[in-house]
């Protein structure tokens, strides 16, 4: 059963309880991106953030770390109150460790891919992990269209999930509206990451929703 994952990256700030608490119903997952200034050229979000809105939501909290060294961040982010972290494969040498040290501080872990990394890079450790997240835009920026390339890319996963048994999350990262959710979908994926599509709308909380159907496949 696919899940909508509300990206906060996009939202108002100034009131991140409150819009966060209008699309708890819809979104099982919260995305919470942070960004080091260095693997991509922003900085945003942190342990101060997630702690301070660990409160708000018993709701899933992923972490999407777009940082050199992600590892070094692990034990910080799982007291702060993340359940699962995922870290580029592109801002690592080995994931094998990472992956380890993701698990020791007690939360689930994921690989994120890259546009230009290619998808067999990530079949070695299917079995590893709880989800793979492919990015459908150049990381660090809330509001690109997303790249239609990311289709036959989830479903190249989606099939080797398949071959090799696994049942794991599967999510598209970037640019995902209410006019190319129905598509992630069908190309395989089973998470539906969503942030200007939400908080940029009149009405969060109805395209919420709408999202989070067509991610369970309404
Ligand atoms: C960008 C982030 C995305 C971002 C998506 O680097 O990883 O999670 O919040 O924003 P939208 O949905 O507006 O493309
Ligand atoms: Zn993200």
């Amino acid at each position: 059963m696919g899940r909508l994952a509300a990206s906060i990256l996009a939202a108002d700030f100034g009131h991140l309880a409150d819009q966060m608490r209008m699309v708890e119903p819809h979104a099982e997952i919260f995305h919470i991106d942070i960004m080091d200034g260095h693997f991509v050229p922003p900085i945003a979000l942190g342990g101060v953030v997630v702690a301070s809105v660990r409160p708000v939501t018993e709701r899933t909290f992923h972490g999407h770390l777009m940082v050199e060294a992600p590892e070094s961040f692990f034990e910080e982010l799982a007291e702060a109150g993340l359940d699962m972290v995922s870290f580029h494969m592109e801002a690592v040498t080995d994931p094998e460790p990472c992956i380890r040290k993701a698990r020791g501080a007690g939360m689930g872990v994921g690989l994120t891919l890259n546009m230009e990394t290619s998808v067999e890079a990530v079949f070695p450790y299917l079995g590893s992990v709880d989800d793979v997240m492919l990015m459908s835009i150049r990381p660090g920026w809330s509001g690109q269209k997303l790249d239609p390339a990311v289709l036959p890319r989830v479903e190249a996963i989606r099939r080797e999930m398949e071959r090799a048994g696994v049942d794991i999350g599967l999510e598209v990262d970037g640019g995902v509206k209410l006019d190319n959710a129905r598509r992630c979908v069908e190309a395989g994926a089973n998470v539906l990451i969503a942030a200007s599509a939400i908080f940029q709308a009149e009405d969060p909380a109805g395209v919420a929703q709408q999202l989070a159907e067509i991610a369970k496949g309404g």
